[in-house]
């Protein structure tokens, strides 16, 4: 059963002397080596090896409709034939940015960028500039994109999480500038009376609070009911701005994204990966009151390839599917994913550490060492990581790719019939996990 991977370690091996570490991009640094992939169509994805893999990582999460889907690709060559970019208007960013304020609550203005780091990096600064304040507060084990400003306790190791009443605040990186992180307030997630006891401390200063909804990075965490709602309250109370990082949620959980799904309105929201299907597109999304200082020119926001002829053109078409026949490829991605998930959690019988949690369209699992829920990021340490690298590779040896750290991604190409596929794998991978080698 055991698959070759030599190709790829033969690519790795040759890259390491030019690409650095052999990847673009430091999440892709995998042992024993990270593989290289050839080909992509609906939920396939094909290694240099030849091996063919179902895939559950799409890309991160941004092949939401599957890879190479026809219409978009269509799309993509159509706005190809009439030039890349123009470092000037067109009309099809501001169709999609009609349609992304229809869907969106807190749409009222939108500005696009390239990546999920630099909008959160520029939703932060309008956040700043707006109230008049400068703290932020952020959650153990969120992510939001890898810029100075918010990197910090991103994955901490339980020595140097310190007191849950007072949190750490955790370097995620070398090479941030000293004092980066003063501003910054970090606070377990999902627990509103630490938020209270923030604001109460901290009473005059802090500019905004952002959140994923879902603590996907890390657990895939729902939040508690009422947690939302008691951000959105106390950051009325207190005139800081209400922040949703909505890069994975956005267009996955909801079309109209988590703020849709769980009826809170942020003051702004940034969306990425789903919105491009592959393609490097984000917006900025929020209140007008928020972006009056981009319009006055206060504050300053910019990009030489934003919404760039292809990059609309990939998201228009990518939207444009989602929202058709009443949004019905989005309920049948929503369907497939809680389908999944439950059928993978009923594996427990075979392994009680097997755990699986999510909304759905994505969802977490892993092995928990002891028993109890998943709430917030100090629960994620209870997770048997080396464990699951074991399950991981024995899927990859019954060809099935999925994330090392846990998080699923389901698509609009997965059917039932991959979904058997997937759930045999994945039965006996944990069987054999069981038997002593
Ligand atoms: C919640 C969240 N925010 C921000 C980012 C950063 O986005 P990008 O990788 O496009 O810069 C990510 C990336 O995974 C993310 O998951």
């Amino acid at each position: 059963m055991k698959r070759s991977y030599d190709t790829s370690k033969a690519w790795y091996e040759r890259a390491k002397k030019s690409l650095s570490a052999g990847v673009s991009s430091q999440f892709r640094v995998a042992k024993p080596h990270p593989m290289f992939y050839e080909r992509a169509e609906g939920p396939w994805l094909w290694d240099v090896d030849g091996n063919k893999l179902l895939d559950f990582t799409l890309a991160q999460g941004p092949m939401i409709l599957g890879h190479s889907e026809p219409r978009v690709l269509d799309a993509i060559q159509d706005a190809m034939s009439r030039g890349q970019l123009f470092a000037g208007q067109h009309e099809q960013e501001v169709l999609l940015a009609e349609m992304l304020c229809e869907t969106i609550p807190s749409a009222e203005r939108i500005r696009f960028s390239s990546t999920g780091s630099e909008a959160d990096h520029a939703v932060i600064r309008m956040a700043r500039h707006a109230t008049k304040k400068q703290k932020i507060i952020k959650f153990e084990g969120h992510y939001h994109g890898w810029f100075d400003e918010v990197a910090y306790s991103v994955n901490p190791t339980a020595d140097q999480l310190g007191d849950r009443a007072n949190p750490n605040r955790v370097p995620w990186s070398g090479g941030l500038p000293d004092g980066s992180g003063d501003h910054l307030i970090v606070l377990p997630w999902n627990d509103i009376d630490a938020v209270e006891r923030a604001f109460v401390r901290h009473r005059d200063d802090i500019a905004a609070v952002i959140t994923e909804p879902v603590m996907c990075n890390q657990g895939c965490i729902e939040p508690q009911p009422g947690f939302l709602q008691g951000l959105r309250n106390i950051c009325d109370e207190h005139d800081a701005a209400l922040i949703f990082d909505e890069i994975i949620t956005g267009f996955r959980i909801n079309v109209g994204g988590a703020q849709r799904h769980y009826g809170v309105t942020p003051d702004l929201a940034v969306f990425g990966k789903a919105l491009g299907s592959g393609l490097p597109i984000s917006a900025l999304v929020g209140k007008a009151r928020y972006f009056d200082a981009i319009e006055s020119n206060d504050v300053f926001h910019a990009g030489t390839l934003n919404s760039n002829n292809i990059c609309v053109a990939a998201a228009l078409s990518t939207l444009s599917i989602l929202l058709e026949n009443d949004e019905a490829t989005h309920h049948q991605i929503v369907k497939t994913g809680q389908t999944l998930r439950d059928r993978l959690q009923a594996l427990s019988t075979i392994d009680n550490q097997w755990h699986v949690q999510g909304p759905g369209p994505m969802f977490h699992a892993g092995f928990l060492k002891e028993p109890g829920p998943v709430r917030e990021y100090r629960d994620v340490l209870r997770y048997d990581t080396e464990k699951y690298g074991r399950f991981v590779r024995g899927l990859a040896d019954r060809g099935v790719r999925v994330i090392g750290r846990g998080l699923w991604y389901v698509s609009a190409a997965h059917t039932a019939e991959h979904l058997d596929q997937v759930v045999d794998a994945a039965a006996s991978t944990l069987k054999e996990m069981q038997t002593p080698s």
